[in-house]
């Protein structure tokens, strides 16, 4: 892999993945980072890393959906292998407007996997990042394995879930070295504060309302971002081409327990007397509809062929990340007043 094409770079994961690539000693390539800049795109996040990686690191503005410049890309930085995490991501907003998951979720992979196809003597590979929402819910027991049916219920579920089986299908059909990975929930540093975990941190900061769905007792496993991103490198490096790999935090938590621990540690390292104890702020909400009742992840697959274990439990973790958001309020402001946009406008109109 020496010149591995990323998308999504300047969104949550994909930036964490390039950082933790970056600082990686055997992998010596460049990374070429394409990223539309939607809403949750922002290359702030990766700021630090241009001019001290300038030679092996180059961020460009497309559109994973504009087959023409995507090829222009590919040709001219030589692709040899592709990580793709460009999505759109945020569940709430594809009940309200599913359109542009199918675009970039399916279409965009499609687009993708026709470059690759057509460039395939020169591709090793094509990893395709995906969640374990195209599973569906669970009950009270059980967990997702690798062969479980895929039942996906909200719009980004169902986009992600087409999305994978074009990956696997252009394997089957054509040939195309590719891996995919079914992770579950992440958190940690430049995660957009719409997603629970910053959305409650920034809230509860702020004294401002913490909106719980439904009962609360939806459980979500739980992946810090780093751990999330040595797993897709594992499986990058060594891998069974043609397979894919459930990765997991061993986290289960309801997401009440999230919410009241982030409160707890808030009150311990940021007290604050005019807000008073943070748990009082938490308020039940109108439930999201269909909204997943379980998600648990089973990676014995990961663990036994490639020796991977989560390295953060989630009580490291989850301070860990309360922390950087306390010391990263400039990266927080900018996000949160729109001041990211406004610097996208006049860098890349
Ligand atoms: P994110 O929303 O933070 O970032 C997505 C990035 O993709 C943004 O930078 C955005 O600008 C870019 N993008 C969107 N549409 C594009 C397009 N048409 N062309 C080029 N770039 C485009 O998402 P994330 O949380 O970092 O998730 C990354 C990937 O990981 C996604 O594929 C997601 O499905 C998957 N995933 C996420 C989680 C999670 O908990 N966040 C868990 C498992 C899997
Ligand atoms: P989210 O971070 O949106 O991830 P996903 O839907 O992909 O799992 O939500 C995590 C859980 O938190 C999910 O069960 C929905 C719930 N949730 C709330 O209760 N309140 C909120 O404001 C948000 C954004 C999510």
């Amino acid at each position: 892999m020496n010149n591995l094409l990323i998308t999504g770079g300047c969104g949550f994961i994909g930036s964490n993945f390039i950082r933790y690539m970056l600082g990686r000693e055997e992998f010596t390539g460049r990374i070429i980072n394409v990223d539309s800049l939607t809403y949750a795109g922002n290359p702030e996040s990766l700021a630090d890393r241009v001019d001290a990686f300038a030679d092996r690191y180059t961020f460009i503005r497309a559109d994973i959906c504009d087959g023409s410049q995507m090829a222009k890309i590919y040709d001219r930085h030589d692709v040899d292998a592709i990580c793709h995490f460009a999505a759109e991501s945020h569940v709430d907003r594809s009940i309200v407007s599913p359109d542009a998951f199918i675009q970039t979720n399916i279409v965009g992979t499609f687009n993708l996997l026709e470059l690759a196809r057509s460039h395939q003597d020169r591709l090793t590979l094509f990893h395709h990042v995906s969640t374990d929402e195209v599973f569906g819910s669970l009950g009270a027991e059980g967990y997702f394995t690798e062969t479980t049916a895929y039942r996906p219920n909200s719009p980004y579920a169902a986009s992600k879930a087409a999305s994978d089986h074009l990956v696997r299908a252009y394997h089957k059909t054509y040939g195309l070295p590719i891996t995919i990975s079914n992770c579950s929930n992440n958190y940690g540093p430049y995660q957009f504060p719409e997603k629970l975990i910053p959305l409650m941190i920034l809230n509860a900061l702020e004294g401002k309302s913490l909106p719980v769905y439904g009962d609360g007792q939806n459980v979500r496993d739980w992946l810090y971002v780093t751990d999330h991103c040595d797993a897709v490198w594992k499986i990058m490096r060594d891998g069974q081409r043609g397979a894919t790999y459930n990765i997991g935090g061993n986290t289960e938590k309801t997401n009440i327990e999230v919410v009241e621990t982030i409160c707890a540690i808030l009150d311990e390292i940021a007290p604050d007397n005019d807000i008073g104890p943070r748990r009082d702020l938490i308020a039940f909400v109108t439930d999201r509809p269909g909204h997943d009742r379980r998600y648990a992840i089973d990676f014995a697959k990961l663990k036994q062929e490639l020796g991977w274990s989560p390295a953060e439990s989630f009580e490291t973790g989850i301070r860990k990340t309360i922390q950087w958001y306390l010391d990263n309020m400039q990266w927080v402001q900018r996000v949160r007043s729109g001041e990211y946009q406004a610097w996208i406008k006049q860098h890349y109109g």
